[in-house]
């Protein structure tokens, strides 16, 4: 048994921590905080508290596995455990570590249309960029990477170069390209062992997208219409169980800047053999605009 069980809390007996049997892999900005909030829903899914990047994170990942398995909730055998770090997805040594860990765990990949998502990216660099320190940190990456320097600049500044062509060293439109970072994971993981959820469709109408996860995961379709309210002022669904109702925290669902229409042409255009690669690996036609 468990040590800590003892301190101060109750604990139902048959209860400890485990390893997640399930990990949302990513992709940043795609709604991995609302998809895991949305799971928490099911009776049979325990979520670990914020994100762990176990695997992402040399020096956490170099504390073992026990020191991840402390992190998780507390849950029954018949539960599953979720974990969810964004940028797993994108971190080269993952994958292998995730398999080393358990092969047959399960990946929940959420993506969004490629330029919404680099639009929502910059539009979280942009606001973390208004709030830090004047001086950019070194740990924020390469210039052309997170390029939050100065004055801000324009979202079309930097995903368009001055000759006209996509800055794909931008790192919010470099994340957009799926493929390149999915085909590590196929080489690890056999392809039933990841879900793509759709992430428009999940603001949209979350509970469809919910019922394939709890399918693939095989659990008992009991997230439903009673669990979701929309909240006009949000402009998103918010969350309601027997205990409470919740919306996401206000950096959820971030109003974006006005794009110029003929920069997000472009970029769409950009896009779209990158996104029939994606469709050709995960053999699923996302029906992203062109
Ligand atoms: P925006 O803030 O750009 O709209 P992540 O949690 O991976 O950072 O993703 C954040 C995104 O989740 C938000 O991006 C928002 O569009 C999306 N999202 C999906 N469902 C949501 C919900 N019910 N409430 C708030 N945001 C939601």
């Amino acid at each position: 048994g468990e040590q800590d069980g003892a301190v101060g809390r109750v604990r139902f007996p048959r209860t400890s921590r485990r390893l997640p049997q399930c990990l949302i892999i990513g992709v940043r900005k795609c709604g991995t905080r609302a998809l895991l909030e949305m799971l928490f829903l099911h009776p049979r899914v325990q979520k670990a508290a914020g994100e762990v990047h176990f695997f992402d994170r040399d020096d956490n990942y170099s504390r073992g596995l026990e020191w991840y398995r402390k992190k998780m909730p507390h849950s029954f055998p018949h539960q599953v455990t979720i974990e969810k770090s964004p940028s797993y997805f994108v971190t080269p040594e993952v994958p292998e570590r995730v398999r080393a860990m358990n092969a047959s765990v399960k990946l929940l990949l959420i993506v969004r249309e490629p330029v919404t998502r680099a639009i929502s990216d910059y539009t979280q660099l942009r606001s973390h960029a208004a709030t830090a320190s004047p001086s950019p940190s070194p740990a924020s990456g390469s210039a052309s990477g997170s390029g939050q320097q100065g004055p801000q600049r324009s979202f079309e500044e930097l995903a368009i170069k001055p000759d006209g062509t996509v800055n794909v060293a931008y790192r919010p439109l470099s994340t957009s390209l799926y493929h390149s970072f999915l085909h590590r994971w196929l080489d690890v993981f056999s392809r039933d062992q990841l879900l793509v959820v759709n992430g428009d469709l999940l603001i949209e109408d979350p509970v469809p997208e919910l019922r394939r996860i709890e399918q693939f995961l095989g659990l008992e379709p009991r997230i439903g219409r009673h669990n979701f309210y929309f909240n006009h002022t949000k402009g998103f669904f918010c969350l309601r169980n027997d205990t409470a109702d919740k919306c996401l925290r206000e950096t959820k669902g971030r109003r974006h800047p006005r794009v110029d229409p003929a920069v997000i042409t472009k970029l769409r255009k950009f896009f779209s053999e990158h996104n029939q690669r994606f469709y050709d690996l995960v053999g699923q036609d996302l029906g992203w605009p062109e």
